[in-house]
């Protein structure tokens, strides 16, 4: 593979052979395994966190363990991002057993919800109200989730997994630069609650100015949290006082929510396959499976480049590398937003739409540089009955308040986590010191479109769309070779494949692939971070092109990327955020 640097990327030689399977089934006998000899590695977005997870690896506790100690303090330290209030995907390899598995503790709307979630005086909320409103606060499953999976496959002592949080929450922490900034910025004031709520005011915003840097924080109620749920378990949160108290948070003004205490009791965690497909060169890629689209569209991205990009072993036109990156997203987004919603509510075609005959045929529907994004029909290609035809087209807009955890333990498991409360801040709501999310609007708001249902409609017990992609890559020998993910909204579809195509197709480092510039081909305009080195030639080089460029500055990727080299693990934390990512030593 050649080094390149800039737009470049290296020639790639492809190879067309299978990777074997890698199933959550437990029949497969596993593939016999040498001793994993590369050690461990924690990447989040704070070092606080990254060290309460090397904590746990240090004393025998697995990725599983790591992930639940490391996201407990994000929940308190970076409370803009995700928390105990929020949910999570989280995708695990067990290596003893060669299996990948998907915990899907995606928040939940209310029994009682309709299609008219979001409607108020017969149309529906504009964005920000209904971010602010009680009625966007799911059912949190990120509690459930961390039970669900220590049960799967934890080691260590599950109350232990909460000390750290426990110890900075009564000890305080010392705010980050990032959280300091986000308080005070007067745009984000402007939008949202948090300054007006009288419980977040009085948290964020003592004596009404922002907390600043350094200040440290003791969160009393954060602690109490975790020390019920590490006694009591999950039990603790989905049943009682606190509760009540979540209850009563989502139900206040403006616009108060639905949920109720039967909501919180009957919340369950999906176990899920992920989903995998396989390249020409053999890696196979498995990220979430729906609600969210993560899977379907890393899949679809990747595969879509593999046709797109220029012929391999020629010298090309290096533009026509970013071509290709653009115009397999600007495919894989069509789609995504047409078909991928609830698959347990509505029909999503996963397999077809990860089907190579499908790619290969999808591939060529590459739209032209100013024509409009459409999605394409896997039903027609495939011989099936048309499928484009079932739904409206995708009204869904941008959002942005997430995190991503990477993590590979001294055994060679592996865990991708990415967490969320929706928006920075989530509802602006807060019960036991920590914030309730605004996950619902990621639903559609409007539920239908030109009088037809809109596959990612708010229905009663349904989990909204997700972009979350927490993604595990593995060699042509079925060995892992790679764990990634970001938050973002839906440009996470972006920044996560950008490593992929970083790291497998340009010979890039796990940093390297970090920092390049973000390119979001979702829709007709191209959106180019032109702040950071190679950005701008890229959006030069996209516009000679004929594309419609959006110049973006300060993008709030937060990617964590771990790479298994022969030499021993690499990390990638994204200068964008405040992450590291450090080996256990
Ligand atoms: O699940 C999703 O796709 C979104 N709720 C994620 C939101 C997000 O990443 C905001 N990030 N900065």
């Amino acid at each position: 593979m050649r080094q390149v640097t800039g737009l470049t990327l290296a020639l790639l030689i492809v190879s067309c052979a299978p990777a074997p399977a890698i199933s959550t089934s437990e029949t497969q006998p596993p593939r016999p395994k040498a001793e994993w000899t590369k050690g461990g590695m924690v990447a989040a977005a704070s070092p606080l966190a990254v060290e309460a997870g090397l904590e746990i690896l240090r004393e025998g506790g697995n990725a599983i363990d790591a992930a639940i100690a490391v996201h407990a303090v994000l929940g308190l330290v970076e409370p803009e991002s995700s928390g105990l209030g929020g949910g999570a995907f989280l995708v695990y390899y067990d290596r003893a057993k060669d299996t990948v598995t998907v915990f899907d503790g995606r928040e939940t709307a209310p029994a009682s919800a309709t299609p008219e979630l979001f409607f108020k005086d017969g149309k529906a909320m504009d964005f920000v109200t209904a971010w602010q409103s009680g009625r966007s606060v799911g059912v949190p499953g990120q509690i459930a989730l961390y039970k669900s999976a220590h049960d799967a496959a934890g080691r260590s002592d599950w109350a232990t997994l909460f000390d750290p949080a426990i110890r900075l929450a009564e000890e305080g922490f010392a705010v980050s630069p990032k959280l300091a900034e986000t308080l005070a910025s007067p745009r984000l004031r402007g939008a949202i609650r948090l300054d007006e709520n009288p419980v977040t005011a009085a948290y964020f915003y003592p004596e009404g100015e922002p907390l600043p840097v350094g200040f440290v924080r003791k969160n009393p109620d954060y602690a109490a949290t975790l020390s019920a749920v590490a006694r009591n378990g999950p039990a603790a949160f989905y049943a009682g006082p606190l509760a009540a108290k979540i209850i009563a948070a989502t139900q206040e003004g403006p616009d108060g929510g639905a949920m109720t205490l039967t909501d919180l009791a009957n919340y369950k965690v999906a176990i899920r396959a992920p989903v995998c497909g396989t390249l020409q060169s053999g890696y196979k890629i498995c990220s979430a499976p729906p609600p969210s689209s993560g899977g379907v569209a890393q899949n679809m991205i990747m595969g879509l480049y593999d046709y797109l990009k220029p012929a391999a072993q020629t010298e090309a036109d290096e533009r026509q590398y970013l071509k290709a990156f653009v115009d397999a997203q600007r495919l894989a987004y069509a789609d995504r937003d047409h078909y991928v919603a609830d698959a347990d509510h509505v029909t999503v075609p996963v397999a077809e739409l990860i089907d190579p005959a499908y790619i290969k045929a999808r591939a060529l529907e590459a739209f032209a540089p100013g024509a409009k994004a459409v999605p394409g029909d896997p039903g027609v290609v495939l011989g099936k009955a048309p499928m484009r035809g079932m739904w409206g087209e995708d009204p869904t807009t941008p959002g942005s308040g997430t995190t991503h955890i990477s993590i590979i333990d001294r055994d060679g498991n592996a865990v991708a986590m990415t967490a969320t409360i929706e928006a920075a801040f989530g509802s602006s709501r807060m019960a036991g010191g920590f914030l309730l999310n605004n996950e619902l609007t990621d639903f559609s708001l409007t539920p239908t479109k030109n009088g037809k249902p809109v596959a990612n409609a708010p229905g009663p017990n349904k989990r909204p769309r997700s972009s979350m992609s927490p993604t595990l890559v593995f060699d042509e020998a079925g060995d892992l070779f790679m764990v990634t993910g970001s938050p973002g909204g839906n440009s996470i579809i972006a920044y996560v494949a950008k490593t992929l195509i970083g790291v497998l197709e340009w010979g890039k480092t796990a940093q390297e692939s970090v920092a390049l510039a973000n390119v979001i081909a979702r829709g007709n305009t191209i959106g180019v971070e032109v702040d950071v080195p190679g950005g701008a030639e890229a959006a030069a080089a996209l516009r000679e092109l004929g594309y419609t460029v959006e110049d973006r500055t300060g993008e709030n990727s937060g990617l964590h990327v771990i790479v298994v080299r022969d030499t021993g693990l690499e990390g990638g934390a994204d200068p964008r955020r405040e992450g590291v990512a450090l080996p256990i030593r």
